[in-house]
């Protein structure tokens, strides 16, 4: 089952915050036994950005999700939900889209963290989806912002060097007939893998820690089959999605499963080089790139793929 039913969701808006502080591979070399050669062939990162100190994830998201509300014309007090996809929020309790909520001014609005791994945006995009598809909003608010600088084990060559901040968001309304709309969509989860990245709260353990090559292994066997499914079970082949949004984690990974599937490559827009795996932020980030370069056509079908700890995989399927 994949199909969405009920009032038609479609993208009103992007956004996107990328904090001013980057770090190359060469700033990497100093601090660790690393090359840029290493990184940019096993991963096509070059460089990140990293927030400020005093800068955390909320104050990202809040600036990413103002950018997309104006994108998309509205005001925040249009907004009945904020949706908040992250794995390094400011606190659990509150929860960070309630904090983001105040900040932006949204009042009156309900607000949610979705705690997904890099699957959480589009998790929450669902969440959304699922909201308006209902009749129970108008417009919701979904917001991918990560602060992993704090998380990341910087003893760890072989992780330290992949992630990134940023923030990425959408407006998700009800659209009128003919406009852009949410076809089908699905999560998908493998819970006897939950071990395969982890970061705890408190302790030695709160510190982000990934067995890569199982990870590698993990999403080159299990993605290429899920994103095949899950286009059949929505009406289409792979071959006729015209552009994909796609969680940007390594480019070999996209490179493998495009190769799979028999997609041209030039039907992605990798910013991975600029910002590494900016983690649930990535496909928000990715989707107002595309958007900006007016890579999603009206008239041609666009498919979201995300996959993450958990583990968890996701695909979204939209017809502009
Ligand atoms: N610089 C230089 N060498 C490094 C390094 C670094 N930053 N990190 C690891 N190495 C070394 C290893 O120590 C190992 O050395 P050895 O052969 O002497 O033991 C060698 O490189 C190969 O390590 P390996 O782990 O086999 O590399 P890899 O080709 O699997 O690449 C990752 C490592 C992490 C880039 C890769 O496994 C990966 O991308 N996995 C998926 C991670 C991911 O996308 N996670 C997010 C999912 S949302």
């Amino acid at each position: 089952m994949a199909i969405i039913k009920g009032i038609q969701a479609g993208i009103t808006g992007t956004g996107k915050y990328i904090p001013e502080r980057i770090m190359t591979n060469a700033d990497f070399e100093k601090i660790t036994d690393t090359t840029d050669a290493w990184i940019t062939e096993r991963t096509g990162i070059k460089e990140r950005h990293f927030a400020a100190a005093d800068e955390n994830c909320c104050d990202m998201a809040a600036k990413a999700g103002l950018a997309a509300l104006a994108d998309a014309g509205l005001s925040p007090d249009d907004t009945d939900a904020v949706i908040l996809s992250t794995n390094s929020p400011d606190s659990i309790i509150p929860c960070s889209a309630a904090k983001v909520q105040g900040m932006i001014g949204a009042s009156g609005a309900g607000a949610f963290d979705v705690i997904s791994g890099c699957t959480g945006s589009l998790t929450a995009m669902l969440a959304a989806i699922s909201g308006v598809s209902c009749g129970l909003w108008k417009n919701a608010l979904v917001i991918g912002a990560e602060k992993f600088h704090d998380i990341i084990d910087w003893d760890d060559r072989s992780t330290s060097v992949l992630f990134g901040d940023g923030a990425g968001a959408c407006v998700i309304s009800r659209s009128e007939e003919g406009k852009g709309r949410f076809v089908s969509g699905r999560i998908e989860a493998d819970g006897e893998k939950h071990g395969l990245i982890t970061a705890g709260l408190g302790g030695k353990e709160d510190k982000l820690d990934m067995k890569g090559q199982d990870v590698f292994r993990f999403v080159n066997s299990k993605l290429p089959p899920f994103v095949e499914d899950f286009c059949r079970d929505s009406g289409t082949a792979p071959r006729d999605i015209d552009f994909w949004v796609i969680h940007q984690a390594n480019m070999r990974i996209t490179e493998s499963l495009f190769k799979r599937l028999d997609i041209p490559l030039d039907r992605t827009l990798p910013n991975l080089d600029r910002y590494g795996n900016t983690s649930s932020a990535s496909l928000l980030i990715n989707l107002e790139e595309a958007m900006t370069a007016g890579r999603v056509r009206p008239g041609e079908k666009t498919a979201f793929v995300a996959f993450g700890a958990g583990m968890t995989l996701g695909a979204l399927l939209y017809a502009a």
